[in-house]
């Protein structure tokens, strides 16, 4: 008989706090896990491989408009679902691949290589404020100092967002993820996540009419070009909720690598030193760093038709929980998967995804890490934790609300 599992337990504090020991048994179980039957979920699919296949199989399909509505969610009521499922995060086949073809020109690696003489502009720009916020000792909050205003900064270069809008941005784009967790909802989260959007709507939606009026040299302008000369191409809504999901795609889950990646290596001194006597191995450390500690823990997918995965049966209609978080620890894919360690080779992780939604901005991630970290530690040799870190309790968008650190030794008093 199948093994099983509570979502109960996946959902329940313990393991949002540290999943890791629940994955570490789930590994002992095999491949899969089987939920309980009054579970919404039939499975949880946490090893490498068995993971690795479910989000390539065309069988399994991201839950998209068609999936919502036969399911009786009335997801087209909230601003934030309709952006959500118009993009294409959650969009079918056919309308994903016409929308990732067009997005996927603006993050090529060349494009990206363009954008790092900015990136390292808008690095050193925020440091700066940080050496400040952070003079003479005073603790000072890495997360809404820096961690999260440079992915958010980097997506409106990359878009052609003018430089004095970009600080509107993270706190809208905060509120919208909140939906983004697996689990119960708020109506007051919703509701600002509602809000949100409706912002964020009515920003690209001016932007795109002035960009219209006087095109720059910009994706913003580029996009409606194409959609001007080719409607068929993308629909004004597709574009729009794509302009906003690049924001969104790209600013957490960025905000955590930097934050994750720096409590780990203030917490492994050794790690630290190595890589600032030689910051050209930032890239392996990011790598690492996105294995050993995913700013993003799962997918959810569910059946097109009657299947199977790892020999447990899942009915046509049923979803799984795709632990591409457990999968980077699972031991029969990474040797000792528990220790921090840079060098490892074939480190083919999961924290993308895989498949035809593997993150479209997974070059960009990687340029943002591989070029910050290393110019981060240098301008502060001597940077430290001011305090231990909050809880991390999200599986979706996993890392720190506050990350209190010290730049310098504090000044002692005359
Ligand atoms: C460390 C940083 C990042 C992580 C860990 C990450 C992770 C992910 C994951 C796991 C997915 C796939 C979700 C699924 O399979 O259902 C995804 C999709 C996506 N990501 Fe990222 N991401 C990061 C940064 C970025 C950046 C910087 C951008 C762009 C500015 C971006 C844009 C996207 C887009 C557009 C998609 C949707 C692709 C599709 O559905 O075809 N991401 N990302």
């Amino acid at each position: 008989m199948a093994v099983s599992v509570s979502l109960d337990e996946l959902l329940g504090d313990q393991v949002r706090r540290d999943p890791y020991p629940f994955y570490a048994r789930l590994h002992r179980l095999g491949e899969v896990a089987a939920l309980r039957p009054t579970d919404p979920h039939a499975l949880v699919v946490h090893g490498y491989d068995a993971v690795n296949r479910v989000l390539r199989d065309p069988v399994f399909r991201v839950l998209g408009s068609e999936y919502l509505d036969r399911a009786g969610i009335r997801w087209r009521q909230h601003a934030v679902t309709r952006i959500l499922q118009t993009s294409m995060l959650n969009a079918g086949a056919g309308d994903h691949l016409r929308a990732r073809q067009l997005f996927s020109q603006a993050l090529t690696p060349r494009r990206v290589a363009a954008l790092e003489p900015a990136i390292l502009r808008i690095t050193d720009g925020l440091l700066d404020e940080l050496a400040e916020a952070g003079a003479d000792g005073r603790p000072v909050d890495f997360m809404a100092a820096f961690a999260l205003r440079l992915p958010s900064d980097v997506v409106g270069e990359l878009l052609g967002v003018p430089e004095a809008d970009r600080a509107w941005f993270p706190s809208r784009v905060r509120t919208f993820d909140a939906v983004l967790e697996i689990g119960r909802r708020s109506m007051r989260e919703i509701r600002a996540a509602n809000d949100a959007a409706g912002e964020l709507t009515g920003y690209f939606t001016e932007l795109l009419a002035a960009r219209r009026a006087r095109p720059h040299d910009d994706l913003v302008s580029a996009l409606v070009a194409i959609r001007d000369r080719d409607p068929e191409q993308l629909t004004a809504d597709e574009l729009l909720a794509n302009l906003i999901i690049m924001y969104n795609a790209g600013f957490r889950t960025t905000a955590n690598l930097l934050g994750n990646g720096l409590a780990l290596l203030v917490e492994r001194p050794d790690a630290l030193a190595v890589l600032r006597a030689d910051p050209t191995l930032a890239a392996s450390y990011v790598e690492e760093i996105l294995r050993f500690e995913p700013p993003v823990h799962f997918a959810l997918r569910y059946a097109g038709h009657d299947t199977e995965v790892g020999g447990l049966p899942v009915a046509a209609g049923r979803t799984v929980v795709v632990l591409t978080g457990a999968a980077n620890r699972d031991p029969r894919r990474f040797a000792d998967p528990d220790s921090f360690d840079p060098s490892r080779v074939d480190n083919r992780h999961l924290a993308f995804s895989a498949g035809p939604h593997y993150c479209l901005g997974a070059a960009l991630a990687r340029a943002e890490g591989r070029l910050v970290l290393p110019r981060l530690l240098d301008r502060f040799p001597d940077l430290t934790l001011a305090a231990a870190p909050g809880d991390r309790r999200q599986l979706m968008l996993r890392g720190y609300d506050r990350l209190p650190v010290r730049l310098t030794a504090p000044v002692p008093p005359l």
